[in-house]
């Protein structure tokens, strides 16, 4: 999983390209490297994140009107210089950047080093600027030497390439990897996500499966794998450069957050959107959710919301452990996959099987991923790019369109009313802010945290613990509340935290008392509970909410604050927040 960059002006390019990268540092940041064309191959490349590589070896200072770029999550081979994109060919002609994975490197390297070719990295890419080389000499040109390389590929790939020989152009080709083509009046560009190139332009060509393209400065030509050239169409994006950048705030995590509210209040404009999809869907008796990671703890509540409600049967699967609960889909099955990218390869490959047998929903927020152009429906959440590793507005408009689709689903208009209010009682939980900056100083130094949930509120639980893992590298459990005695009460010590979800409605009395069992045995106690809860009234750590925000609505209300805890004890930590150690944004691999 990497992130990719090419690019050709009318003027030196290195610090168009290394502001581009940039944007995708999301993507992948173990390693950056950048290569140009003059007379020969300008490379530079180290490993580390692009500022720390940046004030080492000054990535823009390379001369050239044409270049490419990568920043890498490392898949094969550890994140050194050595295995850091660029790659280039034996003769240093040519230059490639690639993001996936070439599953027959092994193969192509043994043959291609029997007949000579000598490999400089341990990475599955470098296989790419060598066969483009042995295709060159065989007498193709750069575009067809590409086509006949990606021939021989087996596994994903959105890659670009460039070679001394054709100073002019880059040709790049994608396959299960994003790409997409930005068109300005200044030059063209390729990239693996949008950000990266609304700084120059805000018209963009998606490409497909198998399509090549050669980028020149004033020419973009997109063709199949044959080579035959293609219509496409130029999208205009509305998202504006500043969109994607910090706005002032210290991290793009809570820059995230603080968008919540008006977050909910675009996703909210989706209603009507979301209920002529509903209104085709075709007869079914069971619904299927699949994602991964915090998407799978938004469809956890939407399962509950649907078994509640609407009585359907409902289950939800890791797209990881897809395959093994993929034969009992059937035509009366809806699959509903959440992703906030659309590009993560387990979903993708899950939605590949399950779409050959049962009708499929896609719940996306990036408009034009893959699996936006796989599933038979499309809802997008329109929460805006999401920079910070971790999931915050996202998730949060995830659920907006599942509780959407519910109200829709079961024509409940009362929920429907319900939700347009709660925008109002978001704004409140930034204002609590304070409070939990608080909390965070005084539990920052605990090695353990339990989060504990009933019902709706079992999967924010999960999702609450989840943050702070991520961000924050201490160890967190999210349990349902009934289930601690069957086991982990055992691990409740004198002064260990235990965060108690514990919203009004049906649950409350049975949560109330699983918390006061978990508080006899020494725990601290952070409730997030009722305003109005006089019972909550000696607990030391509480945030209160507005007492209309029953266990129902509460998943979409009390998550905002479990975020800005795990914020704050990170950067308590002095851990970087939008870039935890080991994660990328993106996960394109399997
Ligand atoms: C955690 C997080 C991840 C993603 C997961 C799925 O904060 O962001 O757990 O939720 O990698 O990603 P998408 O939603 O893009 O499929």
């Amino acid at each position: 999983m990497c992130g990719i960059v090419g690019c050709i002006l009318n003027k030196e390019v290195a610090p168009t390209i290394i502001e581009s990268i940039k944007k995708l540092e999301y993507r992948g940041y173990d390693s950056v490297g950048i290569a140009t064309l003059t007379d020969k191959v300008n490379i530079k490349k180290g490993s580390g994140k692009i500022k720390e590589v940046d004030e080492k070896i000054h990535l823009t200072q390379v001369d050239g009107n044409i270049g490419i770029a990568h920043v890498r999550w490392a898949t094969h081979g550890n994140p050194t210089k050595e295995n850091a994109h660029p790659h280039n060919s034996c003769d240093n002609k040519i230059s490639v950047v690639h993001n996936g994975i070439i599953e027959n490197y092994k193969e192509l390297r043994e043959q291609l080093e029997s007949e000579g070719h000598e490999f400089k990295s341990e990475t599955d890419t470098e296989v790419i600027p060598h066969l483009i080389e042995k295709y060159m000499n065989e007498g193709n040109n750069l575009l067809h030497a590409t086509q006949k390389t990606i021939e021989k590929l087996v596994g994903s790939y959105a890659l670009a390439a460039i070679c001394i020989d054709e100073p002019d152009k880059i040709i790049g080709a994608r396959k299960e990897s994003p790409l997409i083509v930005g068109v300005s009046p200044n030059g063209n560009f390729l990239a693996s996500d949008v950000p990266a190139i609304l700084n120059e332009t805000r018209e963009v060509i998606y490409l497909e499966d198998n399509e090549i393209i050669q980028l020149e400065k004033d020419k973009v030509t997109v063709m199949n794998n044959q080579l035959e050239p293609l219509e496409k169409e130029i999208v205009t994006i509305d998202w504006n450069p500043e969109m994607a950048e910090k706005g002032g705030y210290p991290h793009f995590m809570l820059k995230e957050i603080n968008e919540e509210p008006q977050v909910i209040k675009d996703t909210l404009s989706e209603s009507s959107k979301i209920k002529e999809i509903v209104s085709k869907f075709k007869n079914f008796n069971r619904i299927c959710f699949v994602a991964c990671g915090t998407s799978y703890h938004a469809s956890l509540i939407g399962e509950y919301l649907i078994e509640t409600q609407l009585h359907i049967p409902t289950e939800v699967i890791l797209a990881s452990e897809f395959e093994y609960f993929q034969n009992t889909l059937d035509d009366h099955t809806l699959v509903i996959f959440i992703t906030q990218s659309g590009e993560t390869a387990d979903t993708l490959k899950a939605l590949k099987t399950a779409k050959k047998i049962s009708e499929t929903l896609a719940i996306v927020n990036v408009v034009g991923s893959s699996i936006t152009r796989e599933a038979d429906h499309v809802i997008y959440t329109r929460a805006g790019p999401e920079i910070g590793v971790a999931a915050t507005k996202t998730y949060l408009s995830q659920l907006i369109c599942i509780y959407l689709l519910v109200a829709h689903l079961g024509e409940n208009d009362e929920l429907i009313d319900k939700l347009f209010k709660i925008a109002d009682l978001a704004e409140e939980s930034i204002q609590r802010e304070e409070n939990i900056k608080k909390i965070a100083k005084k539990y920052k130094k605990s090695k353990d945290f339990f989060y504990i949930g009933r019902g709706f509120n079992y999967p924010t639980a999960l999702e609450g613990a989840l943050k702070l893992k991520e961000i924050t590298y201490i160890h967190a459990e999210g349990y349902p509340a009934g289930e601690l005695k069957h086991g982990p009460l055992a691990l409740i010590d004198d002064g260990i935290p235990v965060v108690g979800i514990l919203p009004p409605g049906p649950s409350y009395p049975k949560t109330y008392n699983n918390l006061q069992e978990i508080r006899a045995r020494g725990a601290h106690m952070i409730i997030l509970g009722s305003e109005d809860d006089k019972q909550i009234d000696d607990v030391e750590d509480k945030l209160v909410f507005n007492s209309e925000i029953d266990e129902i609505i509460a998943p979409l209300i009390y998550i905002i604050d479990l975020q800005l805890l795990s914020y704050h004890i990170s950067v308590e930590k002095d851990i970087d927040p939008d870039k935890p150690k080991n994660l990328a944004k993106s996960v394109t691999v399997v």
